[in-house]
């Protein structure tokens, strides 16, 4: 014992000066010791690493049904049915015929434009991800209207660059109309990551693909109204100031504004931007004011009514539906063709931007009492300050560029389309057959 004890003492109190050769006994013990301790500290790096994974993964995120993390989930795509699909939806059936990939085809807007332009002869496919942010079951009715007039609408994000740089291999599509986005000013307070994931990631991941395929398309996108943000000079003209944005969606709208015109700049993508201005209509948005006024009106419920600091009214150049689309097709029939290949650029391409609106703003209560008369009910009104949560107090849109450059000329008066939106309003929700929200 008291020789093994003396063994002892050779070890240094400095460890890095421990000589290892003096004693095997010692030396093994030492080994021993150390191994005991390398296999503690690794237990608990790996502990450590598997907690810290734990707390971290999808699966225990507290928020599973944010929708920025929904519309990341897999779609099926793909085999030769699939394909067959398509290719079909896609085929030109006129003379000078165009194929569009319209993303958003689901949507208010998407579903409109894609049925006019099959009409017409060209080929169209959509693309939409039926995302939860209003009632889905709309998204599937407008999907099963288009698809009686021979629009395929594939489901998927435009984050999905797999599936994208698939439809380019498909089709050999002239142009995009490219509606998908996280609309709503107000929704951005409460999932600003759903802006940032279609708006911005989304819509670079399509530029991306467009840029590289061959032949590269045209490019004519949704940008919106609300990029003017706080300007207080009116009309708004393209040339005005677009700096100060009131919501984040604003701020994404405009941030695509800029990206677009860095892939024009880099890569030739021919681009224009549609400034639209509160468009409204039949199968129209459920999160907007029209839309809902409407449905409390009828269920007698109290709507608010907002105005602006001092009793100011509170405006909005309010476009029906059919004059949008029209601007949409005189958009994508007056593009140029990109100018680059090969992801290349081979010369400048166009770049534009237009605002599509009526020109003819309208108090909000006046909206109200002109469905209080289509509906042949009171409404509850209940007055309330424009909160501050990215609405603006009006909006007023200049459309001499695109009166110019495009024939625009919007022919719908508030009055008449509102008696077709509440018409239709009527037959898709009579019966009861499906509950408005
Ligand atoms: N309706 C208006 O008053 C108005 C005004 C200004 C701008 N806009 C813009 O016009 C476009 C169309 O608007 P809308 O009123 O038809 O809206 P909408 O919400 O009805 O349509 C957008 C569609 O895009 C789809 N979508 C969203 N994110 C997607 C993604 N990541 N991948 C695939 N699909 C996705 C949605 O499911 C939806 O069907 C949008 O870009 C919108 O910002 C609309």
């Amino acid at each position: 014992m008291s020789k093994q004890m003396s063994h002892l003492d050779n070890i240094p109190s400095t460890p890095g000066k421990f000589k290892m050769d003096k004693s095997p006994y010692i030396h093994n013990r030492l080994r021993w010791h150390s191994s005991l301790a390398k296999l503690t500290f690794w237990s608990f790096m790996f502990l450590g690493l598997i907690l810290i994974f734990f707390f971290r993964s999808p699966s225990s995120n507290p928020l599973p049904q944010d929708p920025s993390r929904r519309s990341l989930r897999t779609y099926n795509w793909g085999g030769p049915a699939w394909e067959k699909r398509v290719r079909s939806s896609a085929r030109i059936r006129s003379r000078n015929g165009i194929s569009v990939l319209v993303t958003g085809a689901a949507g208010f807007v998407g579903t409109h434009v894609s049925a006019a332009l099959k009409r017409r002869g060209d080929g169209v496919l959509g693309l939409d991800n039926f995302n939860d942010y209003y009632d889905p079951s709309l998204k599937r009715a407008r999907q099963a209207l288009l698809e009686r007039s021979g629009v395929f609408i594939v489901e998927g994000d435009i984050n999905d660059s797999a599936l994208l740089r698939k439809l380019f291999e498909v089709v050999a599509f002239t142009h995009v109309m490219h509606l998908a986005a996280q609309a709503g000013v107000r929704y951005a307070m409460e999932n600003p990551g759903s802006y940032v994931h279609s708006n911005i990631a989304g819509f670079v991941n399509l530029l991306e693909v467009c840029k590289s395929a061959n032949p590269q398309p045209a490019i004519v996108w949704a940008s919106s109204s609300s990029v003017y943000g706080l300007n207080t000079k009116v009309p708004f003209s393209e040339r005005d100031r677009t700096d100060q944005p009131a919501s984040l969606y604003a701020a994404t709208k405009k941030a695509g504004e800029e990206i677009a015109h860095t892939y024009n700049h880099i890569y030739g993508l021919s681009l224009t931007g549609l400034r639209f201005f509160t468009v409204y209509g039949p199968w129209g948005r459920p999160d907007m004011a029209y839309f809902f006024f409407t449905r409390d009106i009828l269920k007698g419920k109290s709507i608010s009514i907002f105005e602006a600091a001092n009793h100011g009214t509170v405006a909005r150049d309010f476009t029906y539906i059919d004059d949008i689309v029209k601007g949409c097709l005189a958009a994508l029939d007056t593009a140029e063709k990109s100018s680059g290949s090969g992801g290349k650029k081979k010369g400048p391409a166009q770049l534009r931007v237009f605002n599509l609106g009526n020109t003819s703003p309208v108090p909000v209560s006046d909206l109200v009492s002109i469905l209080e008369r289509l509906l042949k009910v009171n409404a509850k009104r209940n007055i309330m300050k424009l909160p501050r949560n990215g609405d603006v107090q009006f909006t007023h849109a200049n459309i001499s560029l695109a009166q110019r450059e495009l024939g625009y000329k919007p022919s719908t008066d508030l009055q008449t389309g509102l008696k077709k939106f509440v018409r239709w309003y009527l037959s898709y929700y009579s019966g009861g057959q499906k509950a408005a929200g």
